[in-house]
């Protein structure tokens, strides 16, 4: 059945370029994103794997551990490992997982039969530290995902599980938020004491909490 939001991330067992991982031991109380990729030694998941590494320090600072996925072999992976080196000025520095036996791609629901039936599509699982899924992103082969977007839906997630807010459209950090729905204008006055800017009674903005 596939994956929902709200969903516990099904956990697993894996062996990976950094060794034999479990995967909920891996993301310990923080949070997490498996992403997959069709294929090793392929141009555009070899851009996406290196951009990846290159701002893993990003990552780092959100508390937030990356997992590749894909369906090649650790031999076929720790070969390619190179190339990205080479090619995108970063050696890998998370794991990327074999799942030759298509384990974790099943598990997730990542092969698509009508757009391939046997290679993964692009997908984004993002975990919280419940271990429940906070977000999906699904891309076909043909388009490489977008680190800033990515980074961007982390902010808004991790800001709108600590406070009672939500973002809106291109909202990126340091901007303005929008009061949920949820808490009444009376709630509101406590939560949010210096006001707020209501051009109509349910679209009430406040500053970014905690910056
Ligand atoms: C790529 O990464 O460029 C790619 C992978 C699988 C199918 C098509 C493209």
């Amino acid at each position: 059945m596939a994956i929902r939001l709200g969903d516990t991330a099904p956990d697993f067992t894996a062996e990976t370029t950094e060794g034999t991982i479990n995967f909920h031991e891996y993301l310990g109380d923080g949070w997490g994103i498996l992403f997959s990729h069709p294929k090793d030694f392929t141009p555009v998941c070899t851009t996406e794997l290196g951009a990846f590494a290159n701002r893993k320090a990003e990552f780092d600072q959100r508390n937030v551990k990356l997992i590749g996925v894909s369906v090649d072999s650790l031999e076929s992976h720790k070969g390619w490992v190179g190339d990205i080196a080479e090619t995108q000025g970063t050696a890998l520095n998370y794991p990327l997982i074999a799942d030759t036996d298509k384990k974790v791609s099943n598990l997730y629901d990542m092969i698509h039969p009508n757009a391939n039936d046997t290679l993964t599509v692009r997908s984004v699982f993002i975990v919280g530290p419940d271990k429940k899924v906070k977000l999906i992103l699904t891309y076909p082969a043909s388009t490489g995902r977008n680190i800033d977007e990515i980074l961007r839906v982390v902010d808004s997630l991790q800001l709108t599980s600590n406070y009672s807010v939500a973002t809106p459209v291109n909202w990126k950090d340091g901007d303005d938020v929008i009061i949920g729905s949820a808490v009444s204008d009376e709630d509101a006055k406590v939560k949010f004491p210096n006001g707020w800017k209501a051009p109509k009674p349910y679209l009430r903005y406040v500053p970014q909490p905690g910056k």
